[in-house]
């Protein structure tokens, strides 16, 4: 046997000793990386701007009114609080970052991240935020989310009347303020992809150049934005668009991107004559597709004939949205949205077999997610779903 393959035992403790104590500090070890993607980060801590009691929507609000008022009702205000978003957020497969597009500032979040574990999303290394607000996280996309950076004000006009510092800057109050938030796709793990791409979709469409998300979403008007003050260029704040609240108190403005057409019906018919019947939907007022944003939601038409005691002689329901799998890994399997200027025509036949009075009636609804999907996120009820579009009802005769 060759010496030279033999250690002394006191250089084998050392060994041990030494092996030790790097086992020691690798479990200590831990990469932390930056946060890099935009969504990653909350706004930083703002102060509060000379001149203002808080940063709190309420409090904006008791100078600026209307603009509170139609805040409210806006889906923005709901971005927290939304049972939906509640959930979601409870699951084990949401990272940290679901809260920075719906509670964007840091004196919204209870917690501060730096960084992520050896840049594991689920693993974010956080510390307490000693100037966490609750009240301004329950208001969720609020006044200060949009207009409050490096504390001040930013305006559109940098209005010397204010009593409260205001900076102009067009550029971050315009539609590339949206698109910040309206617009993402990353798979975030196998089975949880965010995919919603407004903003593409507005940018690849006829509209871009000629029209932007304010311009339909928040209309101009001509008034004074503090009681008392000269009347000036205001565009609303009450963001209208797919109209479906988000809980019984939420009142949402709707805003019709769909126009409909439906082919002439006779009002008497023969017996054994068939009905042929065509409804239109045409994409006329989105700047994006339709529907847009969240793969869950989807628009269902439905056209029942109903004889005079209301019974369903024959039905047809078309839907337009998406289908995704998400598992065992996440894929969007079919998608017939609109897109802007498009229409979509659904034919409808049947025979008349038996003389009497008869309706069609055509109903076309917006979802924002099925009932199976509700049921699986332990949503109530009280969660409303979906809301009435349109609706018409042509009557006629077979003789
Ligand atoms: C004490 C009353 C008061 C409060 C509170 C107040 N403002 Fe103002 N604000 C004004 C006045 C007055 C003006 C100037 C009006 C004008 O230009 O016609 C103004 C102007 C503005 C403008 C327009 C600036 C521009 O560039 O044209 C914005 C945006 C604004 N305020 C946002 C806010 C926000 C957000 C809050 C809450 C964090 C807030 N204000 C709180 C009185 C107030
Ligand atoms: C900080 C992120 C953020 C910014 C900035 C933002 N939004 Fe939103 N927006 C959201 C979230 C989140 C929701 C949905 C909240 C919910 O459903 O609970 C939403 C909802 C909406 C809705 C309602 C959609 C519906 O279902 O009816 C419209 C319209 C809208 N935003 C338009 C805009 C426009 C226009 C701008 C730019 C002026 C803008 N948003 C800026 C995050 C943002
Ligand atoms: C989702 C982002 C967003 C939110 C939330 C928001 N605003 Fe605005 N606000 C804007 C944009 C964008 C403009 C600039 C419009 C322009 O360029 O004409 C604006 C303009 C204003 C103006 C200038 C006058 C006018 O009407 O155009 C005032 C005042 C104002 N906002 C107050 C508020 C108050 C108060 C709240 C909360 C109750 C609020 N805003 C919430 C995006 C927002
Ligand atoms: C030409 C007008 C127009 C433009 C430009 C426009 N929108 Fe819309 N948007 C609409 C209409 C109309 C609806 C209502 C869809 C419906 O029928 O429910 C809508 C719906 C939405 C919805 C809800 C989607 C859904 O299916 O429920 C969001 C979110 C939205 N818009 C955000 C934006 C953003 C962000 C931009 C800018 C990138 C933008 N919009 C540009 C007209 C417009
Ligand atoms: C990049 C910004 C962004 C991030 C990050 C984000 N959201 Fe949202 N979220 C939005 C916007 C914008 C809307 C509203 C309109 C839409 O559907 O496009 C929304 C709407 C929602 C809604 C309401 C859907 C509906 O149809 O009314 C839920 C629930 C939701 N988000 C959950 C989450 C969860 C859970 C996460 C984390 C996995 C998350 N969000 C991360 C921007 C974001």
């Amino acid at each position: 046997m060759n010496n030279k393959y033999f250690l002394p035992l006191s250089s084998i403790f050392v060994i041990a000793l030494a092996i030790f104590y790097i086992e020691l500090f690798v479990e200590d070890f831990v990469v932390v990386v930056p946060l890099k993607k935009s969504w990653e980060k909350a706004v930083p801590h703002q102060e509060v701007p000379n001149g203002l009691v808080s940063l709190k929507a309420k409090d904006c609000g008791a100078c600026h009114v209307n603009h509170y008022e139609e805040w409210k009702k806006s889906t923005h205000s709901q971005a927290w609080t939304d049972m939906q978003f509640q959930a979601e957020l409870k699951k084990e497969s949401s990272p940290f970052l679901c809260i920075n597009c719906h509670i964007p500032l840091q004196n919204q979040q209870e917690y501060k991240v730096t960084g992520l574990e050896f840049g594991d999303i689920y693993k974010p290394v956080k510390e307490k935020n000693l100037h966490f607000d609750p009240e301004l996280q329950s208001e969720g996309i609020t006044c200060a989310s949009c207009h409050v950076r490096n504390n001040t004000i930013i305006g559109p006009t940098g209005s010397q009347l204010a009593p409260h510092p205001v900076v102009k800057d067009n550029f971050h109050l315009s539609e590339n303020l949206c698109i910040s938030c309206h617009n993402a796709t990353a798979v975030v793990t196998p089975t949880l992809a965010c995919s919603f791409e407004t903003g593409d979709e507005w940018k690849n469409g006829p509209y871009y150049g000629k029209k932007n998300c304010l311009s339909c979403h928040m209309p101009e008007t001509h008034r004074s934005i503090v009681a008392g003050m000269p009347e000036r260029k205001s565009r609303f704040h009450s963001f209208p668009a797919s109209g479906i609240p988000k809980s019984p108190n939420h009142h949402p403005e709707r805003l019709e991107s769909l126009e409909f057409k439906t082919s002439k019906v006779k009002s008497v018919y023969k017996q054994n004559d068939s009905l042929n019947f065509v409804i239109t939907l045409i994409n006329a007022h989105a700047g994006h597709r339709v529907p847009s944003g969240n793969p869950e939601r989807f628009i269902i038409t439905n056209i029942w004939i109903k004889d005079e005691n209301g019974k369903i002689i024959k039905t047809q329901e078309n839907r337009i949205g998406e289908h995704w799998e998400w598992h065992p890994v996440a894929a969007k399997i079919s998608d017939n949205n609109l897109n802007p200027g498009e229409s979509r025509s659904y034919n409808f036949s049947t025979m008349l077999h038996q003389k009497g009075k008869y309706n069609i009636e055509i109903q076309v609804s917006k979802h924002r997610l099925t009932p199976e999907s509700a049921k699986y996120n332990k949503l109530g009820k009280e969660y409303p779903l979906s809301f009435i579009a349109w609706e018409k009802t042509i009557p006629f005769k077979v003789k």
